[in-house]
């Protein structure tokens, strides 16, 4: 899997690629991922990436030519069909990423994510460039950066090998591509937080439920389902008993 991010802040990334799992899965070969400067398909001396809006109003609105220019150079660089690739805009707009569409983005080789910034993105970027258009939640950040490392992290960790225990991503997929989440502990058994000087209050403790102490598998296995919630789609549902 290859993911090419178009940004105007490619040094956003730079620790980020260096760090945990995500750096391992490049070193391994698993994952590829290059940053790509949108400033560099420009052709003016201050390399100008952004215009005012037609109609008026504030801010100002990134230009369709110099993407349209980094995705033709960067899908040159990689033969692929095009049923093999995708290209993803981020905009509040979108269609809401879930682990659902995590599974379907991962079954590709390659992902061009396109990171925008100040008011917005010309239209015709989503119209006639973008094969889908992704919204991380109901909110407005500054710039599509961090939707695309949610999308990566998200994505690369379901790609064989990435978390190094294949069993584990095999237990917690459904059949309907959800994920099984359930609450986890580790040690020590009971924890008790310091009073603070002058509380008179019994000291509190925080224990681990007895049943993941007991190394009965089988109870263990029924305690998690009954905690389990299955994150699929914009929900979270119980699994059913
Ligand atoms: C200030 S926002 C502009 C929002 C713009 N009016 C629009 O509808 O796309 C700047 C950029 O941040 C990114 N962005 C902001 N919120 C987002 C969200 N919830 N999901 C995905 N991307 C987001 C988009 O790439 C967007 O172009």
């Amino acid at each position: 899997m290859q993911f090419d991010i178009i940004t105007i802040f490619p040094e956003i990334f730079d620790s980020y690629l260096k760090t945990s799992i995500i750096s391992r899965a490049i070193k391994a070969g698993l994952i590829k991922i290059k940053i790509h400067n949108l400033r560099d398909w420009t052709k003016d001396l201050h390399k100008t990436v952004d215009d005012r809006p037609y109609g008026g109003g504030p801010g100002m609105v990134m230009k369709v030519e110099p993407i349209y220019k980094a995705i033709e150079a960067i899908k040159r660089t990689k033969r692929l069909s095009s049923k093999k690739r995708k290209i993803i805009l981020f905009t509040p707009r979108g269609k809401k990423f879930n682990q659902k569409l995590a599974f379907s983005l991962s079954k590709l080789n390659q992902l061009i994510l396109i990171c925008g910034r100040y008011e917005g993105i010309d239209e015709r970027v989503a119209k006639y460039i973008a094969d889908e258009t992704i919204s991380t939640g109901d909110y407005v950040l500054m710039g599509g950066e961090l939707p695309a490392m949610i999308t990566i992290e998200t994505v690369a960790r379901l790609i064989p090998g990435v978390l190094g225990k294949p069993q584990l991503l095999k237990e917690r997929i459904t059949k309907e591509r959800g994920f099984i989440e359930y609450p986890q502990y580790t040690r020590p058994e009971v924890f008790s937080p310091r009073l603070r000087r002058g509380q008179v209050k019994k000291r509190k403790k925080w224990k681990v439920p007895k049943v993941l102490l007991s190394g009965d598998h089988k109870k263990i296995a029924q305690w998690r389902k009954k905690h389990s919630k299955i994150i699929s789609s914009c929900v979270c549902r119980r699994i059913e008993n």
